[in-house]
């Protein structure tokens, strides 16, 4: 049969920004250096950024050897090999502007290296200012780029901002937060970073799904038994613990990355790929969701101890800098939640995310029911279908299925289809924030969440922190290296499950 499929035209095959720049708070933090600058260098090798392109970094305080950090940067993070052409490209583009965030002058000295930067370099009036700053300084940010009158456009020209996560700290948060960003930025200029969007597995969630006939006759309750998804990190908080205590594993990770996953592994099919198609089906998923029982007996949260990881002893979360000796942060948080849909009505759908776990792994495994009846003498050796997408590492899609096992006799085991990217394509992979900054330069906003989504989000974990806020005795403890705190395991058991080792 030959291939009746018909495409719209790809009018965008040539994926390469105007002329533009990016300004950037935050150009000393952690991420710049290891996220940002580095993806702006790749882009800029790959010929996908014009030569024009200008960084212009907001600093507090003077900083010597901006150019110098700013290239060890680039050396210690790009993915494309560094070259003294591009680099040299790259840092004749960047500029430096000092001053406190909440001061005035900072913002008008800001406008007129816009200007000098648009009639030098060529820039065009285009920029997205990108905040790459603690949380509670958006809003000096925000106001200071509204009162200077720098998002304002003219005929040709845009200005967008791009805002990290967590966007907000609670739904009431979020809400007071989107209202000071919409004061200043139209709502399609605002471009709320979720990087776990970006990454190419995550995307393939929606080409597997909408892309075959295979899995969507399955895709469903009836056959469905119950689905995990994990994001777990072998490293403890480091140098971060200014940003992560008081915010913890659940609304680090959970509140955006996870619950973005189920949404695309649980939505129905989009229309078509744009941002609002998208948001639609997301949208309804997570407003369908709610905890798979009560809520006390649905979400479990922990921290790491002391312990021995990785033939070193590490201390625990308490005693990591920066971090007090009564913290409630949960380093582990875990949630069983439910779809009360047509298609997930009874499907519990787990989501457990931590720090110090026994390995770097995030996946989404969707494990199948048993099937109703099994015609073989014996059925030992023989587990759950169970189709895993492995978002990192070893990035791919595996599927346990029984087979035969070769011999005289009718034995079954499982065994595992493979696909692995390293192995199926040779095409260059970019990093989640190289694809998702050259969407902002781009003006499309598909991969990013929307501010519903974000609410939709916070309303469900605000309900796991108020019962935790509650009963202060439910923070469970785990050693370093193990996969969590014994009440997660407690409480898959509760719903007839266990956790997978990924
Ligand atoms: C960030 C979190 O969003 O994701 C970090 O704030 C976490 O705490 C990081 O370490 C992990 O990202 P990745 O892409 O390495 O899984």
């Amino acid at each position: 049969m030959t291939n009746p499929l018909r495409a719209a035209p790809d009018v965008r095959l040539q994926r390469i920004a105007g002329p533009c720049g990016i300004v950037l708070f935050g150009i000393t933090g952690d991420l710049s250096k290891r996220k940002i600058l580095p993806a702006l260098y790749d882009l800029a090798n790959r010929g996908l950024l014009p030569p024009s392109f200008s960084i212009i970094g907001v600093v507090r305080s003077p900083r010597e050897n901006m150019l110098q950090t700013i290239e060890e940067s680039i050396r210690n993070g790009a993915k494309t090999t560094v070259t003294d052409t591009t680099l040299k490209q790259v840092l004749s583009g960047v500029r430096i502007v000092v001053g406190a965030f909440d001061d005035p002058h900072t913002y008008a000295e800001l406008g007129t290296t816009l200007d000098d930067v648009d009639s030098k370099r060529g820039t065009a009036g285009n920029f997205a200012f990108y905040l790459a700053i603690p949380p509670e300084l958006f809003p000096t940010v925000l106001n200071g780029i509204g009162e200077a009158g720098l998002h304002q456009v003219t005929e040709n020209t845009w200005r967008r901002v791009v805002i990290e996560k967590p966007f907000g700290h609670d739904l009431a948060s979020a809400q007071a937060l989107n209202d000071v960003v919409t004061r200043v930025f139209p709502a399609d200029s605002v471009f709320r970073i979720d990087h776990y969007l970006g990454k190419e597995t995550v995307q393939n969630i929606l080409a597997l799904r909408f892309a075959n006939e295979l899995y969507e006759p399955v895709w469903n309750s009836s056959h469905v038994d119950h689905v995990q998804i994990t994001m777990a990190e072998d490293i403890g908080i480091g140098s971060r613990g200014g940003y992560y205590d008081g915010i913890g594993a659940t609304r680090d990770i959970i509140q955006n990355h996870l619950l973005q996953l189920l949404a695309l592994t649980a939505m129905e099919e989009p229309t078509s790929f744009s941002a609002h198609a998208l948001q639609i089906e997301k949208e309804k998923i997570l407003e369908a969701t709610h905890f798979f029982g009560p809520v006390g007996e649905s979400a479990v949260r922990a921290q790491y101890t002391e312990g021995w990881q990785g033939g070193r002893w590490v201390d625990a979360y308490r005693e990591e800098r920066g971090i007090p000796h009564d913290s409630m942060t949960d380093t582990y948080g875990a949630l069983a939640l439910g779809i009360e849909t047509r298609r997930w009505s009874g499907v519990p759908f787990y989501l457990r995310a931590g720090k110090r776990l026994g390995r770097r792994v995030s996946e989404i495994a969707i494990v199948f029911k048993y099937p109703p009846f099994l015609p073989f003498p014996s059925t030992d050796g023989l587990g759950q279908n169970t189709l895993v997408i492995h978002v990192q590492p070893n990035e791919g899609v595996t599927f346990n299925v029984g087979s035969k096992v070769p011999g005289s006799s009718m034995r079954l085991r499982d065994i595992t289809m493979d696909f692995a990217y390293g192995h199926a394509f040779t095409e260059y992979a970019p990093e989640p924030y190289e694809r998702l900054i050259l969407d902002v330069l781009l003006g499309e906003p598909p991969l990013f969440p929307q501010q519903k989504e974000i609410e939709l989000s916070w309303k469900i974990i605000d309900q796991a922190e108020q019962a935790w806020a509650q009963s202060p005795e439910t923070l469970d403890t785990y050693a370093p290296g193990s996969w969590g705190p014994r009440s997660a395991d407690a409480m898959l058991r509760r719903f007839g499950h266990s956790w997978r080792r990924p």
